[in-house]
This record gives structure tokens, sequence and C-alpha cells, in this order.
């Protein structure tokens, strides 16, 4: 099973990704966790490239080419892998982002994007994404305590217009998406996150 988290920057969704796989792997799951853009030495690489504040010149379509050769490698060399053994599969970002970022923020084509992107999934989609919900506001608001990387530094209207995005993308898919109000206690979106993922884990299981 591919378990997706998305959500705006400042949403929490690297310390709900933990909690979930600690969760899992106590109760008997095989589990694997990874984040884009990295999870590989060479998408690791990649990230460095992409979050460098040096790197201000940066294209929006050298940015995506970045984050789908990222992906790329990161589906063949652990992503499908680890499916085919059987392991349940968390990844921090996945295509999705990319739609919201480089396609709603940053206004390119987003059925150009698409193409792009099934070149570099080889048609790849999750089981389930969980979209952790938080107003744009909150999320810059937490991530001015943070470090900041190249891609923090953009100004709210880029964030409404990601968020915008994935609204949109959640309602063309509602199957695969659930919703999750971030802006609660860290065990209360916890268990919101369990629920959900025991919930899909129940529904592929095969019936005896
Ligand atoms: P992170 O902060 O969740 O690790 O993500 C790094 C940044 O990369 C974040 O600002 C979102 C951005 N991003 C994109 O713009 N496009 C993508 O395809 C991915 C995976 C991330």
């Amino acid at each position: 099973m591919f378990i997706t988290f998305e959500g705006s920057d400042g949403s929490g969704k690297s310390t709900q990704i933990h909690l979930l796989e600690d969760y899992l792997r106590k109760n008997g799951q095989d589990v694997q966790l990874t984040r884009e853009p990295g999870g590989t030495d060479i998408g690791e690489g990649i990230r460095q490239v992409l979050l460098d504040m040096a790197h201000e010149k940066m294209h929006a379509r050298t940015e995506t080419l970045l984050f789908n050769a990222a992906r790329a490698q990161l589906i063949e060399q652990e992503i499908r892998p680890a499916l085919s053994g059987g392991k349940v599969v968390l990844c921090d970002r996945f295509a999705d982002s990319t739609v919201a970022y480089q396609g709603y923020g940053r206004e390119q084509d987003i059925e150009e994007l698409k193409r792009l992107i099934s070149f570099a999934t080889g048609g790849l989609s999750p089981d389930l994404t969980l979209y952790l919900d938080l107003p744009p506001e909150e999320g810059i608001r937490r991530k001015l305590a943070d470090y900041q990387n190249r891609l923090d530094v953009q100004g709210l209207s880029f964030y409404r217009r990601v968020e915008a995005g994935y609204r949109e993308m959640i309602a063309q898919e509602p199957q695969r998406w659930v919703v999750i109000n971030a802006g609660r206690s860290l065990e209360e979106v916890h268990q919101e996150v369990v629920r959900a993922v025991q919930d899909k884990l129940t529904a592929l299981a095969p019936s005896r």
C-alpha cells in the first residue's frame, strides 16, 4: 500500500508521518518511510540544488524537471521494490506537490505537468493521500520560526494558489484523498491519521 502526505509548508506533515510510521511498526506492519524531493543519494543531491538559497535564478521549468528527476529515481530505486515486497510505503510529498506548487503556485500549464508526471512516475499513483489542512497564513507563521530554504520564500498569494490547487485536486479525486484538520493538537491529528489509514488498510485487505 502506498500512502502519501500533502499539505502546505508548516502543516506538520513530517511530524505526523513519523508518528504514523511508529504506530504502524508497533502494529506489525513492514513500513518504508521516504520523502520528496530526496529519498535516494541522487534525489538528496537534487534536493540540495532545489533548496539552495544561492539558486535564485532557477527557472520554473528547471525546478519542475528537477523535482521529477528526483521522483523517477525514488520510484524505481525505492518505492516500486518496497511495494513489490508487500511493504506499506509512506512518502512525505509526491506528484500532487508538483501540480500544487509548480502548477497552481508557479502557474505552469497543468495538463503539460500531468504528462511530465506520468513520464516520471511510470503511472504509479498513491492508494491514499492525506491532506494536512492548515490556512496558508498559519503555515507561514509556523515556518518563519524555522530554518528557511529557497522554496520557503514565497509570498502569501503563492501559498493561497497552492491551497486552492490542492482543493481542486481533492474535489477531482475524492476517493483517494482524506482531508485532516491540522490546526489541532499533535495527538488529535495523529488519531485521525491512524483512523484514515486503518480504514484504507481494511478496504484493501483481501476478503476471506
Ligand atoms: P518539504 O518542506 O515538505 O520537505 O518540501 C520541500 C519544498 O518543496 C516545499 O516547499 C514544497 C516543495 N515541493 C515542490 O514545490 N514541488 C514538488 O514536487 C515537491 C515534492 C515539493
